[in-house]
């Protein structure tokens, strides 16, 4: 090999993934890996970025998505790689495309990912992994496989606890997909379609990641007054199981439960010493899933984010569809469905004292395909660097960062990923530390963040100059087990 770098980013402030201080550096890449860090000054490059007034960082890996088809559907990722995420995590809330015999999978909340079930195709994750293979995105990615797929892959009525036979083929499938390369089994027993499973059925389908290794990552059963049993039953399935959990998008809904994040996160704290625990957290004071009315009488405002039935009513917020329609806000909710929302219904002192929290990770929970979604689909990564780290003070740009690589990488399992050092795989995000600010917004939520410079996916520039560059050059990517 000749010592001339592919690539040479000049100059820049380092942040290198692992919350230590920036530093001034040069970055030299060949191939899909970085391979100097330091003056190189004199080496030659075939190609040259001055990074004279910008921030290196190592590119963000999104905790918590449900990307699954967008990778396929849409693989320039636009809504992830303008943000400068390189590596995302798929497959949560208990939903995934994979593992999926049945092409009637577009119940609630499972059609998030497509409205009209023709995605659900992928009878294991094998052929799911061999789709992106033979048209990679842009981005890489770590993939879950959703309880609640298995479960409408293998049981004809879901209103009910599986039966043994039914839990050993949800079983049989989760051990063939963790073999195949999947990061971990996710849940999403606060949806009708899981919520049925009892504790002792999520054990018995997670039980070959005792062997094969893998994590449980959780939408708990219960996020309002009952946040403390759920969180016990997410402790008790990884303990039984021996294998780290993860609380998805963990939030304290409902007024009366605004400021239980200190009790919750407390309890966390306690239980991390007898075993591993981590957590997601996007940084909005609203949420967003399918229609419910539940979640809906819960929330201080409604937006509709998508509706099959009514799809000119988009964008509109619930009591202006109810009066469209001329029914009531409860009746409203019915009509609209299939349908999704976004609900206003958290405690901003909450958001900040999650994220601020050593274990959290930086999660966007964005639904690419809603007609008009929630903002955090664009916006997530550059409102913790802009608006929760510069602006508001909430932590250092290196924790900020640290959130959003290192953390995710070693939680996940994601071997050279998540931190900027030779030898590393060659995935950056290059971005200017005083500028950055999500743009999107609950009225515009399709708009690309702002300070965003260049982002490098395995060595290979994916966004540049405010636009996708055309190359994709991600992959899925494998959990190391000597994590
Ligand atoms: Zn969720
Ligand atoms: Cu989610």
């Amino acid at each position: 090999m000749s010592d001339a770098f592919d690539l040479l980013i000049q100059n820049a402030r380092v942040i290198d993934g692992t919350g230590a201080p920036r530093f001034r550096a040069d970055i030299g890449i060949q191939g899909d890996r970085i391979t100097g860090i330091g003056n190189l000054n004199g080496r030659k490059a075939t190609r040259v970025i001055d990074a004279t007034r910008l921030v290196a960082a190592p590119g963000f890996i999104d905790a918590h998505t449900h990307d699954d088809r967008l990778l396929l559907s849409d693989p320039a990722m636009a809504p992830k790689v303008s943000q400068g995420v390189t590596t995302v995590v798929t497959g949560n809330c208990g939903i995934s495309l994979a593992c999926s015999p049945s092409r009637s999978a577009a119940i609630p909340p499972l059609d998030l990912l497509d409205a009209d079930g023709g995605w659900f195709r992928y009878a294991d994750f094998d052929q799911y992994r061999r789709a992106f293979d033979e048209a990679p995105a842009a981005t890489n990615a770590a993939c879950l496989i959703g309880h609640t797929t298995l479960r409408a892959a293998t049981m004809d009525s879901l209103d009910r606890p599986a039966t043994a036979a039914e839990t050993g083929r949800m079983r049989d499938m989760a051990e063939k997909a963790l073999a195949a390369g999947a990061i971990g089994i996710s849940s999403g027993t606060a949806y009708a379609p899981a919520s049925a499973a009892p504790t002792e059925e999520l054990i018995e389908v997670c039980r070959p990641m005792s062997q094969l290794g893998g994590l449980y990552v959780t939408h708990m059963r219960n996020e309002d007054a009952g946040i403390v049993d759920a969180m016990e039953e997410t402790f008790r399935i990884g303990r039984e199981l021996g294998v780290p959990v993860v609380i998805s998008h963990h939030k304290c809904v409902g007024k009366s439960n605004h400021g239980r994040s200190s009790e919750t996160l407390a309890l966390i704290e306690r239980n991390l010493a007898s075993q591993d625990i981590g957590l997601d957290c996007y940084p909005y004071i609203a949420s967003s899933t399918v229609m419910q009315a539940g979640r809906a009488k819960q929330s201080n405002r409604v937006l509709v984010t998508w509706s099959k039935p009514h799809p000119e009513l988009s964008g509109k917020t619930l009591s202006d569809a109810a009066r469209a329609l001329g029914v009531s806000e409860d009746e409203a909710v019915e009509r609209l469905k299939p349908a999704g929302a976004i609900y206003f219904m958290m405690d901003e002192a909450d958001v900040q004292r999650i994220l601020a929290y050593a274990h959290t990770m930086v999660g966007s929970d964005g639904l690419p395909h809603d007609a008009v979604p929630h903002p955090r689909l664009w916006g997530t990564f550059p409102r913790v660097l802009g608006h929760y780290a510069r602006d508001l003070g909430l932590f250092p740009l290196e924790t900020a960062v640290h959130k959003m690589t290192g953390l995710t990488a070693a939680r996940f399992g994601l071997t050279d990923r998540g931190v900027l050092r030779a030898g590393a795989y060659a995935d950056l995000t290059l971005f200017d530390a005083e500028t950055v600010i999500d743009a999107a917004d609950f009225d515009h939520p399709a708009q690309p963040a702002r300070g965003i410079h260049t982002v490098i996916v395995n060595g290979t520039p994916v966004w540049a100059d405010n636009a996708s560059t055309g190359a994709r050059p991600g992959r899925v990517l494998l959990r190391s087990t000597a994590g």
